[in-house]
């Protein structure tokens, strides 16, 4: 390879058959053989301590994007970018809950919050690259594929950027928050008959026909915002990693960005150990938990079904470099039923935290594997949550308000006369019950 300095300061692999591909070529896919693309960094001129100190002294300083939970890690991430398109984004809470210490039984659990983003996923650290890396190369629209997040994301940034976007979303099966978001921020909001799967496969080619730049995970450009995510998360633990880092798992993306992040963040002196990944799939949609029981000799496809419409996906499309992510940091993939990713949400909810049911499945995940004894009582575990509890309103009120019977932690509101004693006669009514019984009394 030619020396260091000879080198653009990023440019993009094919991670099939290594053909590079300068910044700015906007193909989705390597030209050659159709494979994925990877953004590859020179080394940033400061590395370790040097560079610890640059992105600490950008933590909460300033205005705009210098601030933002993504750009504040901007040598790592698109570091030739100059004018980026940044709400700004990030900077999400690592929350502790004595409750869900108890409910896992794992005493240093945390939570990594990134529902608290602006468009309420961790999709936005992805967009706000992508929509950069968009405007930068003068793409004319911008499009995508989503299960709801990604759509909410796109059409949000995009509407800031001012460019036109168009979004695929399975009919019938997005939460009624995102589709409503997608729609509020003006994009071309397409129902298609079929499930995410087929929506991926007909944005890639409208996208191709179409000359409109495409912004699903496979955009490599969203994968450098999403491995701050895990950034983000071990400067908040001062560069401490956890023992195990735990997140919901469907199409893959984000499982390659942690993989990456964590890859890159060793090379260069950020930290000197890997935590493990362990990625969690729900059962109806596990054709990534399959193949790792698997060892991984086989690819697997399913025809998808799980109540966590974000990950109900059949034919994860960045399933190569998830695998990387996974043999590279000792990892494990597994999967849990809708009855538990719904549990965990009860308790994720019920401790006043909230976020939507695929982000539950991470919980569900951390708990299933300390039952199992993979991760001890006394690991330090950091726990993704991906989205806001107001991404799937519908599943809520169906869950609390409208479900026969009652599910045990279902929390029904009660109708009354508009005077104090029919308040009093509701408060005296839930005084006599147990804790258990106040909440699931109609
Ligand atoms: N959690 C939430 C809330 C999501 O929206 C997604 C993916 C995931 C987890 C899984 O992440 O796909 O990188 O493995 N949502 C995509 C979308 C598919 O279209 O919004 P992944």
């Amino acid at each position: 390879m030619s020396p260091e300095t000879d080198r653009p300061p990023s440019w993009q692999v094919c991670l099939a058959c290594a053909n590079e591909l300068t910044e700015r070529d906007p193909r989705s896919r390597c030209p050659t053989c159709g494979g994925l693309l990877e953004v590859t960094h020179r080394d940033p001129e400061l590395t370790g301590d040097a560079l610890l100190l640059r992105f600490t002294e950008r933590r909460g300083a300033g205005p705009g994007a210098t601030t933002s939970g993504v750009w504040r890690f901007r040598e790592i991430v698109l570091p030739s970018a100059e004018e980026v398109v940044s709400h700004p984004e990030g900077n999400t809470p690592l929350l502790h809950r004595e409750a869900l210490e108890e409910w896992t039984g794992i005493g240093g659990i945390l939570l990594k919050h990134e529902g608290h983003n602006p468009t309420g996923s961790f999709k936005d650290r992805g967009m706000t690259v992508g929509v950069t890396q968009a405007k930068r190369i003068g793409a004319r629209a911008v499009a995508c594929a989503s299960t709801g997040n990604t759509s909410a994301s796109l059409a949000a940034y995009a509407a800031q950027a001012g460019m036109p976007a168009l979004v695929l979303v399975p009919a019938g099966n997005v939460a009624s928050g995102k589709l409503a978001q997608s729609l509020a921020y003006g994009a071309r909001t397409l129902l298609v008959r079929g499930g995410f799967d087929d929506c991926l496969r007909l944005v890639q080619e409208a996208s191709e026909r179409l000359g409109v730049y495409l912004l699903n995970s496979i955009n490599p450009f969203r994968i450098e915002g999403q491995k701050t995510i895990v950034l983000e998360l071990l400067q908040q633990l001062a560069w401490d990693p956890p023992d195990w880092i735990v997140l919901p798992a469907g199409n893959l993306g984000n499982t390659a960005a942690f993989g990456k992040a964590l890859r890159e963040a060793r090379a260069w002196g950020l930290i000197s150990r890997v935590p493990r990944i362990a990625a969690v799939q729900a059962a109806g949609a596990a054709p990534f938990a399959r193949s790792f029981e698997e060892g991984f000799a086989r690819r697997h496809r399913v025809d998808p079904d799980t109540v966590a419409t974000a990950i109900r996906i059949g034919d994860p499309a960045s399933h190569d470099r998830a695998v990387r992510t996974i043999r590279e940091t000792d990892g494990v993939v597994l999967s849990v039923t809708d009855a538990q990713i719904l549990e965990a949400k009860a308790a994720v909810d019920g401790c006043g935290v909230g976020c939507e049911p695929a982000s539950a499945a991470s919980v569900a995940g951390a708990r299933e594997l300390a039952r199992r004894g993979t991760i001890s009582r006394g690991a330090r575990v950091v726990a993704v949550l991906t989205g806001h509890v107001l991404k799937d309103p519908g599943m809520l009120l169906d869950y609390h308000v409208d479900r026969e019977p009652p599910p045990p932690g279902a929390n029904r509101p009660v109708e009354i006369e508009a005077d104090l004693r029919a308040v009093e006669q509701v408060l005296e009514g839930a005084k006599g019950r147990s804790p258990d019984g106040v909440n699931g009394e109609r």
